[in-house]
C-alpha cells in the first residue's frame, strides 16, 4: 500500500513509473469517447472516496472519470456533510472510513488532516491539495510538459507570481526529476524556504530573481497560479494583487523565454490578473493538456497506490 502525499515523498524511480504508465494509458485510449471503459479494469470492485473541504472542478471530475474508466466506484463527499466538519476527530474519520472504502482522495485546507489521515488510515491516501501543496498537479504537469517537449531533466522553470502550493510542489518535481527552477515574484511571497533547501539538497539549481524579464530569460516554461488561493484570506486581495502586478505574464515576459518556451497555469485562472487571455489562448499555453493530463496521471497514480 502506497499514499500519494507529495512528490519529495514518492522516490524518483516510482514517479517515473507513474508518468510512464499515464502515458501508455492515454495512448491506449485515444479517441474513445469518454464513458467507455479501459480495456484493464483494474480499480474493478474498488470503491474510492474523494474528500472536498474546498471546491474544486478539475480534482472532483477527473478523479471520478478515472476511477469509472478503470472499473470502480465513486462516492464524492463534502467534508461539511461529513462528521470530520461537526467535531468528529481524523484519526476516527480515517478509521471508519478504511472499514468501506479502498482508497480515500482529499482535498483539505490544513495540511495536518492530510497527514493525519494518511497516518491513521488503513488504506492508501491521495493529497488533492492542501494549503502547502498539490502533487496530483505537478504530475500532470510533468507528463504535459514531456508529450510536448521531451525529458524535462536539465530545463529551466520559471514560476511567475505567488509562491504558492503549486509553486511548492514544482520545487519537490525539480529535486525527484532533475530539473533547474527560477522564482520571480515579490520577496513577501517566496516559497518556503524549507522547499527551496529540499530541491536544492537534491542537486537542482534553485534561483530567486525578482525581475520578471531576467528571470525569464532561457526559460524552457513559465508557470504561474492565482493570486489569491483558497487559504488565503480575502482581506489581503488587494494588498496581494499590488504586490503581484508586475509578475502577470504577458506576451511581452514569453518573448523573454527560449522561442519554444511553453507556459502552463493549473487553472481555474483569473484572466487578465496573473496572465492574459492572449498568452492563455496563444500558441505556447498548454493549460488545457495540463487539465486532461489531471486525468491520465491521477489513474496511474491510482494504480500505484492500490498495487493494482
Ligand atoms: N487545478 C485544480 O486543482 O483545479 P480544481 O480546483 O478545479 O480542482
Ligand atoms: N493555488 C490555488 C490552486 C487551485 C487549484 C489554490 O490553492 O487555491
Amino acid at each position: 500500500m502506497n499514499h500519494f502525499l507529495d512528490i519529495h515523498k514518492t522516490d524518483p524511480a516510482n514517479l517515473r513509473r507513474i508518468i510512464d504508465q499515464a502515458a501508455t494509458m492515454k495512448t491506449a485510449r485515444a479517441g474513445r469517447p469518454r464513458g467507455t471503459p479501459d480495456d484493464e479494469q483494474p480499480l474493478a470492485g474498488h470503491m474510492v472516496a474523494l474528500i472536498f473541504e474546498k471546491p474544486s472542478t478539475r480534482t472532483r471530475v477527473s478523479f471520478d472519470v478515472g476511477v469509472r474508466q478503470m472499473g470502480g466506484q465513486t462516492m464524492v463527499l463534502s467534508g461539511n456533510d461529513m462528521q470530520l466538519g461537526h467535531g468528529e476527530t481524523i484519526a476516527d474519520t480515517a478509521r471508519v472510513l478504511s472499514r468501506y472504502v479502498d482508497l480515500i482522495m482529499i482535498r483539505t485546507f490544513d495540511e495536518s488532516v492530510l497527514i493525519e489521515m494518511a497516518e491513521y488510515a488503513s488504506i492508501p491516501v491521495i493529497n488533492g491539495l492542501t494549503d502547502r501543496t498539490h502533487p496530483c498537479q505537478i504530475m500532470a504537469d510533468i507528463l504535459t510538459y514531456e508529450e510536448h517537449r521531451g525529458p524535462i531533466a536539465g530545463k529551466k522553470v520559471v514560476w511567475s507570481g505567488d509562491g504558492n502550493n503549486v509553486c511548492a510542489s514544482f520545487l519537490h518535481a525539480a529535486g525527484q526529476f532533475g530539473f533547474d527552477v527560477t522564482f520571480t515574484g515579490p520577496g513577501q511571497l517566496d516559497p518556503e524556504q524549507e522547499w527551496i533547501d529540499l530541491a536544492r539538497s537534491k542537486g537542482a539549481t534553485v534561483q530567486i530573481e525578482r525581475d520578471p524579464h531576467k528571470a525569464a530569460d532561457g526559460a524552457d516554461l513559465i508557470v504561474t497560479d492565482t493570486w489569491v488561493s483558497m487559504h488565503d484570506a480575502q482581506s489581503a486581495r488587494e494588498r496581494r494583487h499590488n504586490m503581484l502586478r508586475p509578475y502577470q505574464v504577458d506576451s511581452a515576459l514569453m518573448a523573454a523565454a527560449k522561442p519554444d518556451a511553453l507556459f502552463m497555469h493549473c487553472l481555474p485562472a483569473h484572466r487578465e490578473e496573473e496572465a492574459t487571455s492572449e498568452v492563455m489562448d496563444g500558441p505556447q499555453s498548454v493549460i488545457f493538456d495540463e487539465a486532461e493530463n489531471r486525468l491520465h496521471a491521477q489513474k496511474a497514480i491510482m494504480r500505484w497506490c492500490l498495487g493494482v
